[in-house]
């Protein structure tokens, strides 16, 4: 049985740091573990320019700890009124590694997202052409849709018309939770990948509702049924590379989250890799973890992957805290609700 594991030291793939004093308490977490992380824009105001980002860029090395290395990839955060020309000079600088899709409305500040997906034709275009991956929020925000079916109809209603339109796009789809999402990516061979977290490889629907109301497991896209759940363990655990870790990492204070109305996300990004660890070793697939934290990833983004390692080791019942303090407030690590036994070392 094996009982240590070295794998390349991984990515993550959808990250939110956020700014301030809470950048400050969360990034180290990330750093601890992974080498690299595509950071969301989804800031108030949002990172909309090249100069925005590399103005947040600068912030996220400035709160980085001395001696530990990380290296945050930037995003920009697509509205209708975004410039192509702009977009297609931070990708040239190397400052930019995506542009990230919010329909207006979805989730946690992303109402400067786009409405009206004509008016982002031509940005789309700029990017087909010059190879920059689109990161897309998959769900839309009809009142009439409800909020399960949400990512299922966008990918009818909004992904597939988009990819057909702009041959040549490079499409992430973000944290998928459904086995359409899955399936649709596997259907469509070239130009398009997913990313997963790690919680919604662990809990359903029922984790948030059943016995209580769960708010720290309450994200966007919401978690699904049961058999949602098990095909996206089925697509991180397969191997197949056009799957990769995405952790959406999503800190939240607590008295935002434990709230009538409650704030959407879960922050895993303290325990992230021995919760990926402990799943993949009850699917029988540990030998898949690199493919899905380490490799597919870079592969997705034609980076380099990372040339050191990192060796996880299993043992007695991992301890970790409970809460992050940070300067604006506790902050709930994610609590899969059974013992976790892999740890870095
Ligand atoms: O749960 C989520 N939290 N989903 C998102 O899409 C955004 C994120 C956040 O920024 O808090
Ligand atoms: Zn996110």
């Amino acid at each position: 049985m094996t009982q240590s594991l070295t794998i390349r030291r991984p990515d993550d793939w959808h990250l939110h740091l956020r700014d301030g004093a809470m950048l400050q308490a969360v990034l180290p977490e990330t750093a601890r573990r992974f080498a690299r992380a595509i950071i969301m824009p989804n800031l108030i105001p949002p990172v909309v320019t090249g100069a925005q980002a590399a103005a947040y860029r600068d912030r996220i090395l400035a709160a980085l700890p001395e001696g530990m290395s990380f290296e945050p990839l930037m995003t920009l955060y697509l509205t209708e009124d975004t410039d192509a020309r702009d977009v297609a000079a931070a990708h040239a600088s190397g400052l930019v590694k995506a542009v990230k899709l919010y329909p207006a409305g979805a989730t946690t500040n992303s109402a400067s997202g786009v409405q009206d997906f004509n008016k982002v034709r031509g940005v789309l275009e700029k990017m087909a052409e010059i190879g920059l991956p689109l990161c897309v929020h998959g769900e839309v925000t009809d009142a009439d849709i409800d909020i399960f079916d949400r990512e299922a109809v966008f990918i009818d209603r909004v992904l597939d018309p988009i990819r057909k339109a702009t041959p040549g796009l490079r499409v992430v789809m973000e944290h998928i939770t459904t086995a359409n999402g899955a399936d649709y990516v596997k259907a469509h061979e070239a130009d398009l990948g997913a990313t997963i977290t790690a919680h919604h490889l662990i809990i359903n629907r029922n984790h948030i509702l059943v016995g209580g109301i769960k708010p720290h497991y309450y994200c966007l896209p919401v978690a699904k049924r049961e058999d949602h759940r098990l095909a996206l363990l089925a697509a991180a655990t397969s191997g197949d590379a056009r799957f990769f870790l995405g952790t959406d990492s999503a800190p939240h204070t607590d008295p935002n989250k434990e709230s009538a109305c409650g704030c959407a996300g879960c922050f895993t990004a303290t325990n992230c890799m021995s919760l990926l660890a402990e799943m993949f070793e009850r699917e029988n697939a540990l030998d898949k973890l690199e493919d899905f934290a380490s490799l597919n990833g870079p592969a997705f983004y034609r980076l380099p992957v990372n040339e050191d390692t990192i060796t996880l080791t299993k043992g007695a019942p991992v301890t970790y805290p409970e809460k992050i303090d940070t300067g604006d407030g506790p902050v709930t690590v994610f609590d899969p609700g059974f013992p976790l036994h892999w740890r870095v070392t």
